[in-house]
């Protein structure tokens, strides 16, 4: 598996000498120059401000120029970013401006890049932050899924992109979480029949083996049945690929005994809503099923490659969820790791079945300070938050306010749904501690109160990702989400 990001440098290099591909400059729309941008205007003896007067290049958003050749410029060639109106410039046009100019380089002559858009002033941002930004649009938008084609597409793609900026410091960590992201977003696109339970323990184990201080472990459906992980056995009971529990653990923390964070994944390598069987339209997007997992292992890498000094255990329960004789029935009651009963009122509202076991057992083995789990878990966050934010829940206000916090930095945001008791009521059963679903209404909110049932008295929280973990359609593709917000907040909890 290629998960190796564009290399990222500093430079320090004038954008009228530096000797590369192409040198990437912002324009705002009423003409204004960025810093660099008037540098090379400068050098080439007013060659920019003459072709934004011409018309050829516009800072209007959105739009781009290319320039070549342009005369006293080493480069042999000017991306000019259009960046909009300077006085609405914040940080999601920044974002923004940043994706459009990766997009425009795609499949262009240009392998080495310079950057230069990182040195103009953006309100409520550092030149970290803008440098990881811009390097993670780079890198999300040259990253191209063919591990499963005869030959790989022949667009040429950025191998390195240089940012001219004081401080240095930022560049190992964003090296670090674009890797991460790569790794999510590969193990999310690889197809539910190569990506299967035992794939994804496979990688976990080959990706780190190599690795001193890094433990893995997988529990097998048999060890599973001597545990009394009956939930977690149920929804992988109609597969032919038997469910996995896997189990990384990094002790990089000062004390490596100290109580670690725990990260869990749902790793549903595909639902086809078992028993409970989906609508076929749409339901190949169901292989994106596992990328809470997926996410969980992307944020590993991030904090390994960065030998955070945390504890740290990631868990991903990884099963297949097909409608089966030997798969499990709506009116299933199911004994839970915890001894807790759920009766199943609906074969498709697996992943919380799943997290459950793994969930307790992450709490009985590693006794962790704060657990979070992450996973595309209802159709209902994504009707309500659509796809630019995360669903955080959490009864601890303090954690809420880290992650969100973590967010924001990583621009991989979430936003925050209530967990109050009055939902609770929803989940009620007639013939068992309770069901694995609600009513009609709140369903990201009542999957949440279910995991709540497994984690009383821990620091804990859930990330539904259903609808930031992967873009629709032919053409979509996992995201890495949410690798940024987590690494992020790893990175302080080190700190
Ligand atoms: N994996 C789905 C949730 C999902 C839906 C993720 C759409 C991404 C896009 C989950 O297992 C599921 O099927 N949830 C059900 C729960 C319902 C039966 C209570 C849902 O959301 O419909
Ligand atoms: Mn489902
Ligand atoms: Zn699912």
């Amino acid at each position: 598996m290629s998960i190796e990001p564009i290399s990222f440098r500093l430079t320090a290099e004038h954008p009228a000498r530096k000797a590369t591909d192409v040198v990437v400059v912002g324009i705002f729309d009423d003409g204004t120059l960025s810093t660099a941008a008037a540098e090379i205007d400068a050098a080439s003896g007013g060659g920019l401000r003459k072709l934004l007067v011409s018309g050829d290049i516009s800072g209007r958003s959105g739009r781009h120029g290319w320039i070549p050749a342009l005369s006293g410029v080493t480069a042999s060639r000017v991306l000019a970013v259009g960046l909009g109106d300077a006085r609405k410039f914040d940080r999601g046009k920044f974002v923004r401006a940043c994706r459009d100019a990766a997009r425009a380089l795609r499949g262009g002559p240009s392998r080495h890049a310079a950057c230069y858009l990182v040195e103009i002033e953006v309100d409520g941002s550092d030149a970290a932050w803008r440098l990881r930004q811009a390097a993670l649009a780079f890198d999300f938008e040259h990253y191209r899924f063919d591990a499963m084609r005869k030959a790989p597409e022949h667009d040429t793609l950025i191998d390195s992109v240089a940012f001219r900026a004081a401080d240095g410091s930022e560049l190992e960590r964003v090296q670090a979480i674009a890797r991460g992201v790569r790794l999510a977003r590969e193990l999310g696109n690889l197809p539910p029949n190569v990506c299967t339970p035992a794939y994804l323990a496979e990688q976990a184990r080959t990706l780190w083996s190599a690795h001193s201080g890094v433990e893995f472990e997988a529990l097998d459906a048999a060890s599973m049945r001597e545990l009394g992980m009956h939930s977690l056995l149920a929804v992988g009971g109609g597969s032919v690929h038997p469910p996995q529990l896997i189990l990384l653990r990094w002790r990089g923390g000062a004390d490596p005994d100290a109580p670690p964070i725990a990260l869990v994944g749902k790793g549903i390598t595909f639902d086809t809503g078992g028993t409970n069987i989906k609508p076929s339209a749409g339901m190949e997007e169901m292989k994106y099923d596992m990328c809470g997992g997926a996410g969980v292992l992307g944020t590993f890498a991030a904090c390994v490659t960065l030998q955070l000094p945390i504890n740290l255990v990631c868990a991903v329960p990884a099963a297949e969820n097909m409608p089966d004789g030997a798969g499990y029935r709506p009116s299933d009651v199911l004994r839970t790791l915890s001894g807790k009963t759920v009766e199943v009122l609906n074969t498709d509202a697996e992943g919380r079945l799943i997290l459950c076991d793994a969930l307790t057992y992450v709490v009985q083995r590693y006794k962790p300070s704060t657990i979070i789990d992450v996973a595309t878990l209802t159709g209902a966050c994504l009707v309500a938050l659509g796809t630019h934010a995360s669903g955080l829940m959490t009864h601890d206000d303090g954690l809420a306010e880290e992650l969100l916090d973590a967010g924001q930095k990583s621009w991989d945001r979430a936003w925050r749904l209530p967990l109050w008791d009055e939902y609770q009521s929803q989940l009620e059963s007639g013939s068992a501690d309770f069901a694995n679903i609600g009513s009609r209404w709140g369903g990201a909110i009542t999957a949440g109160c279910f995991l709540s049932r497994f984690v009383e008295k821990q620091r804990w929280a859930h990330l539904d990702i259903a609808g930031s973990a992967s873009t629709e359609g032919r053409k979509g593709s996992a995201t890495g989400r949410p690798v940024g917000m987590l690494t992020e907040w790893l990175i302080r909890q080190a700190g």
